[in-house]
């Protein structure tokens, strides 16, 4: 049992909170500073039920118990204090993905904090500067501490959020089980760091296999997707629903259909989507996931009570207040550029696009070396993916800036994915507008803290760097960060 039961501090807030239903606690503080919320988060091994009965409990790693971890929740302005207690035999941090805390926050080892030693505590305090879907994972060796079911929701709400019947958080989680049931140990394997990563056999909502998902004809819901999967892409089809998007990564976008009905979530990435219940009383409708060609699979079954809520779809306003993101100015903007090489077949696609995977990238070697032979050698390194022609070396704990980016100033990332694989990549610090997939402006210039980027794409992005520190880069299919797919830009 997880010694902190509930994330609570004080007794107060905890008959507070029992009084309020579910809620997190909440303390007042002294008269003109920011109301504080407080949380414990305990990470330790524990047994979670993943799989209905009579399949037994699975070992995991959990904070406070649980897979995932409890959501937090607190209110836009608000400051969050989090004191993470690590019950692993290894250690750990917290990093708030997609959050702009801070730099002494944001949970990077060795870059922004000592890491957490077994039985260590850790404080994080910030203020929830954006209201939106966030979430939290370790930031060390993540490929295993995620992959073990590291990871847990943060709410930001808005001071007015969207009107809608049901507010419903899907935490999306992936898990590599072998034939027993338990959680395979083969993390961080070869094979995974250098194609798609870990991607599992078994896909969760909220740390259970789903089966069934009750609804009500007429009801509008909130739904808000997290992939917190190590390397999985989702993307379901709500069959016949007509999802609208109203933020992705947490920032409000304006409220569009997503191509085809369908959002596509790398790993890291979120979104809310408003559903209208359109279905008929007492029918059901299975929603699925074909995003794989051929491995397609049906994620939950909406099951629709015989008794509707109202006769059609309610027509409240649809759009988020935005966060307060400072708009980059394109005209003064610097413009770098960002190459990703690497992974098997990658040598072929940078020489299509005409990108060199750089003078130190041992890829190099497989131009003049006739593939199979490169390739085996490439495959007995665990360095595998490369960012401007470097692949990021975690144990040296000593990285050189990629980047130097002028405070306050905007910048424009022209980012080129030459290789042959989906990469989802994620700044620390920040959110980013997209402005442009292979040459063509986006329709929402939506701003992201990870953006997907397909197979031979092409990206950029711009914001302006206005927190400063050194700030981690990297792919967040979490097997291509350990294989060297990530770099620090420094905001100075
Ligand atoms: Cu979600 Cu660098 O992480
Ligand atoms: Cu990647």
């Amino acid at each position: 049992m997880s010694r902190f039961p509930m994330p609570a501090l004080t007794r107060r807030a905890f008959l507070a909170s029992a009084a309020a239903g579910a809620m997190l606690p909440f303390r007042q503080s002294p008269a003109g500073a920011a109301a504080i919320r407080e949380v414990r988060l305990r990470a330790a091994p524990g047994g979670i039920r993943l799989l209905p009965r009579p399949a037994g409990e699975v070992a995991a790693w959990c904070y406070n118990g649980t897979v995932p971890g409890p959501e937090i929740r607190v209110r836009q302005g608000e400051r969050l204090r989090v004191e993470v207690e690590n019950g692993l035999a290894e250690e750990t941090t917290v990093h708030w993905h997609g959050v702009r805390v801070p730099h002494a926050m944001d949970g990077v080892p060795h870059l922004t904090q000592k890491p957490i030693g077994a039985g260590g505590r850790f404080v994080y305090e910030f203020e929830a500067v954006d209201a939106g879907t966030f979430w939290y994972h370790p930031h060390q060796r993540s490929f295993e501490q995620v992959g073990r079911g590291l990871y847990g929701p943060l709410i930001v709400e808005e001071p007015e959020p969207v009107r809608v019947d049901r507010e419903v958080t899907w935490v999306l989680g992936d898990w590599r089980l072998t034939k027993s049931g338990a959680i395979s140990e083969d993390f961080g394997n070869r094979h995974d760091i250098h194609h798609n990563g870990r991607v599992g056999n078994t896909v969760t909502i909220n740390g259970r296999v789903p089966d069934t998902f009750a609804v009500r004809t007429g009801e509008r819901i909130r739904l808000r997707l997290i992939n917190a999967a190590n390397a999985r892409i989702f993307s379901p089809d709500f069959a016949g629903h007509e999802p609208v998007a109203i933020a992705l990564d947490g920032q409000p976008v304006a409220p569009h259909a997503p191509a085809g009905g369908r959002v596509v979530l790398g790993p890291a990435m979120r979104a809310d989507l408003i559903l209208d219940m359109t279905g008929k009383p007492g029918s059901r409708v299975s929603i699925s996931d074909r995003f794989y060609e051929g491995l397609g699979y049906k994620l939950v079954e909406l099951v629709y009570d015989d008794t509707p809520l109202r006769e059609r779809a309610p027509d409240w306003p649809l759009a988020l207040p935005a966060n307060s993101l400072p708009e980059p100015d394109l005209e003064t903007a610097s413009r770098n550029e960002v190459v990703f090489a690497g992974g098997m077949m990658g040598e072929m696609v940078a020489q299509d696009m005409g990108e060199s995977m750089g003078p130190v990238a041992p890829g190099g070697m497989m131009r003049d070396m006739n593939s199979m032979m490169g390739m085996m050698q490439a495959m007995n390194s665990s360095t595998a993916w490369f960012i401007n022609g470097v692949a990021a070396d975690e144990a040296s704990h000593d990285m050189k800036p990629a980047l130097t980016l002028e405070r306050n100033k905007s910048h424009v990332i022209a980012m080129a994915n030459a290789t042959a694989w989906h990469h989802p990549i994620h700044l620390h610090g920040h959110s980013f507008r997209v402005i442009s997939r292979n040459g063509q402006p986006t329709r929402n210039r939506e701003w992201q803290d990870t953006v997907l980027i397909s197979p031979r794409e092409k990206v950029e992005i711009a914001f302006v760097a206005d927190n400063s520190g050194d700030w981690m880069f990297h792919c967040h299919v979490l097997e291509h960060q350990a294989g060297g797919m990530m770099a620090v830009f420094r905001v100075a």
